[in-house]
């Protein structure tokens, strides 16, 4: 970092965070096209390999362009806080070929077979099925619990002396539940269990729960940091920095979810407005919500900006506002979502999330179709429920669109 004086803005330490030197004097870090670096000497060889660092060496290991990129994102998950000896908080991230990579890599390199991992019910669909189609084939176990009753999360911490790991979705996919981070992380560390967190729908600008004492960050960069759909891609971030140089750095690079350069360079591109971008989809998506939670044919909203949603005290507790993701229901179920769907003119039918364009897709045919019909109920994923991902637009336009297709 080239500044003397401490960043007071995240979105300075956005634009101004990574070492952008190279030999073409090129502003913007470069897209490092290549797979391997040369040497100058042997003896230059075998310092790189011996290195804790492992850069320059081969892409799969590691590449200035996904530097460039993972000292942003450790930088704003780190932004304000400080660690146990009153010192600006130091954390490392490797950026990963997507979310599923870098949340692989994750339980792989922190737990072994009869090691069980504690989550909440609300999940991403790919989170569920990675636990239990990919994780319970390793012996990996996981607990799933309403997070959100601490008594519950005591109790089967206690019940169950195998869980080593509690892993934090919030808010949730889609139903946007929050779990409280502080007190969760508080219980699991008096059984001295790893905590980490899926940030993907919050971003570090939102909320930064290594404020809480967790152990692990993880996000689908894909989404809100990337903000413009450009690629797919994830990052781990750890506050165990020689924990993040070896075991897990080792896991990663032998598991080989490395990232590559292109969408490494779209990353850094999109997340030097996030800011920006957050405060436009924050401040949209409330007027959203207002608007859909009014509305005579709509049965429901889950926004966690409105008093409605049972979770509104803990979002307003952890995050800086509440987010750009909402989910609803029509009064006419399954069949009116459809015809709400099929109705949009400008909203984009897309699923994923977090970019600059609303997007609008329906959870029980798409991204949880693959979670059992009872199960999925269960989470609160009913038929009919329809997520929007609120983007940036003119919110006249994103309400026209909607009055338009519920109305017609
Ligand atoms: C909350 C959450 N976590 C993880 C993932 C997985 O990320 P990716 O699709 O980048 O592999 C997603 C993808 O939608 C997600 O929404």
């Amino acid at each position: 970092m080239k500044e003397q004086f401490p960043l007071t803005g995240i979105s300075s330490v956005a634009m101004h965070t990574c070492n952008t030197e190279n030999d073409a004097h090129a502003h913007i870090t470069p897209i490092y096209a290549t797979s391997t670096f040369v040497f100058d000497t042997a003896e230059q060889g075998m310092e790189r390999f011996k290195s804790i660092d492992k850069e320059k060496i081969y892409s799969r290991w590691g590449n200035p362009t996904f530097k460039a990129a993972e000292d942003t994102i450790a930088a704003l998950e780190a932004f304000g806080l400080q660690d146990d000896f009153g010192k600006p908080l130091q954390l490392k991230a490797l950026l990963h070929a997507s979310g599923q990579a870098a949340m692989t890599t994750l339980f792989m390199s922190n737990l072994k077979s009869g090691d069980t991992i504690l989550s909440h019910f609300s999940l991403y669909g790919g989170t569920y099925e990675l636990f239990h189609k990919v994780l319970e084939q390793t012996g990996i176990n996981t607990i799933i619990a309403d997070l959100r009753d601490l008594n519950i999360v005591e109790d089967t911490i206690k019940k169950n002396p195998s869980i080593k790991l509690v892993h934090i979705e919030t808010p949730a996919n889609p139903t946007i539940q929050c779990v409280d981070i502080e007190a969760v992380t508080k219980i699991a560390k008096q059984h001295q269990l790893i905590v980490s967190v899926d940030n993907t729908f919050a971003t570090p600008y939102l909320q930064q729960p290594f404020k809480y004492g967790v152990d692990f960050v993880f996000h689908s960069t894909t989404k809100f940091l990337n903000g413009h759909g450009t690629a797919i891609g994830g990052v781990l971030i750890g506050k165990d920095i020689d924990l993040m140089k070896t075991k897990v750095w080792k896991w990663h690079a032998l598991l080989g979810g490395n990232s590559n350069a292109f969408d490494a360079f779209l990353l850094s591109m999109g997340m030097k407005t996030l800011e920006l971008r957050m405060e436009r989809h924050c401040h949209n998506a409330m007027e959203v919500a207002s608007y859909l939670e009014a509305h005579d044919s709509v049965a429901q909203v889950n926004y966690t900006g409105l008093t409605s949603h049972p979770d509104y005290y803990i979002s307003m507790k952890q995050m800086k506002h509440p987010g750009a993701l909402m989910s609803f229901e029509l009064k006419g179920g399954l069949e009116a979502g459809k015809q709400f769907i099929d109705k949009l003119q400008m909203c984009v039918r897309a699923v994923s999330l977090g970019t600059v364009d609303t997007l609008i897709s329906h959870p029980a045919s798409m991204t949880h179709f693959s979670v059992p019909r009872e199960e999925r109920i269960k989470f609160g994923i009913t038929d009919g429920l329809i997520r929007v991902s609120v983007g940036i637009e003119n919110v006249a336009d994103i309400l026209n669109d909607f009055e338009q297709a519920l109305n017609l």
